[in-house]
């Protein structure tokens, strides 16, 4: 698939779970907030939200990639990093999750009607887990409510070029043998109660002129080496500047986030930027295997990526 080259990628974590005044920027790069300058607080929650901005030829389009954990968050951190519902043109859903979905109806309360949202078909599926603390769930994105609200349906299940500009990877492709589903993820399809593989999380995936693939993923459930394999077969390119996401790395434990550092390292992406789902034990793992290429995903931090 051609994939149009951008003059530049930058993304704006709107909502993550972490907030660190002492994580260092990158001048140019990667920018922290400085609370100080602020309007308001930001929130950390367990939600995600990205504010992406593209460039090209001169024109700018900006998507908002999930939707939060709830209102709260995602209103405040819009707010307080100076930024309207307006300047939205579309939204990407990264999979089916309540964390990555539960501002969207209150969103398009403000933003619809019109709204184009690009979402996996498989993502109105009932999702629940199975967890050492109990059962929960099962959470479900009623179709009929985005539809009332007023929302633009783009449904797909394979790859698809999205604005004419970004790549969703559509259900990504399992390579790797290490990359396996959760064994508490359950979904609910047709009243039967099944084991979750993810089909409905896809990435979004941007080119920049000179510099290779941005990799956006939601929690990654796929795993993100899949994730990045499948977007370097379906663009035929290899470099990759970026990586942005939520890595659901410490469920998996050692032996997981060790085999996906050593693939992280074969794919050698210039700059990786991990939080949300990530835990804590991945993310410092993450950071002593990367030590120059590695950040930590904070709410406030912006992430450019600017061709060259
Ligand atoms: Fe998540
Ligand atoms: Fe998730």
């Amino acid at each position: 698939m051609k994939l149009p080259a951008l003059q530049s990628v930058t993304v704006e974590i709107l909502v993550d779970n972490f907030f660190d005044v002492f994580e260092p920027s990158r001048p140019g790069i990667v920018e922290r907030v400085v609370p100080g300058h602020l309007k308001q607080p930001l929130v950390a929650a367990h939600g995600l939200a990205y504010f992406i901005t593209l460039k090209r030829n001169g024109q700018t389009t900006r998507i908002l990639m999930d939707a939060a954990n709830s209102p709260l968050p995602l209103f405040n951190n819009l707010k307080a990093l100076e930024h309207s519902v307006e300047e939205i043109d579309a939204l990407f859903l990264s999979h089916g999750h309540p964390d990555h979905y539960g501002g969207l109806l209150s969103f398009l309360g403000l933003r619809a009607p019109g709204l184009p949202i690009y979402i996996h078909k498989e993502s109105y599926l009932p999702k629940l887990l199975i967890t050492p603390r109990g059962r929960i769930g099962p959470w479900t994105l009623p179709r009929e409510d985005l539809v009332t609200a007023g929302a633009q349906l783009h449904e797909n299940q394979g790859p698809e070029l999205i604005l004419d500009q970004v790549l969703i990877t559509g259900t990504v492709e399992a390579t790797t043998p290490y990359e396996t589903p959760l064994p508490g993820a359950k979904r609910l399809v047709e009243g039967k109660e099944e084991h979750d593989c993810f089909t409905d999380e896809q990435a979004l995936v941007a080119r920049v002129e000179g510099r290779g693939l941005v990799v956006l993923g939601g929690c990654s459930h796929p795993g993100i080496v899949n994730m990045v394999k499948y977007a370097q077969k379906l663009t035929g390119i290899k470099k990759v500047a970026a990586i942005i996401a939520g890595l659901h790395l410490t469920p998996g434990g050692d032996q997981l986030i060790k085999q996906t550092i050593a693939g992280l390292k074969e794919i050698n992406p210039e700059l990786i930027v991990a939080g949300h789902c990530t835990g804590f034990r991945a993310l410092t793992q993450l950071a002593l295997a990367f030590p120059d290429n590695f950040m930590v995903s904070c709410v406030g931090t912006k992430v450019m990526i600017v061709g060259g």
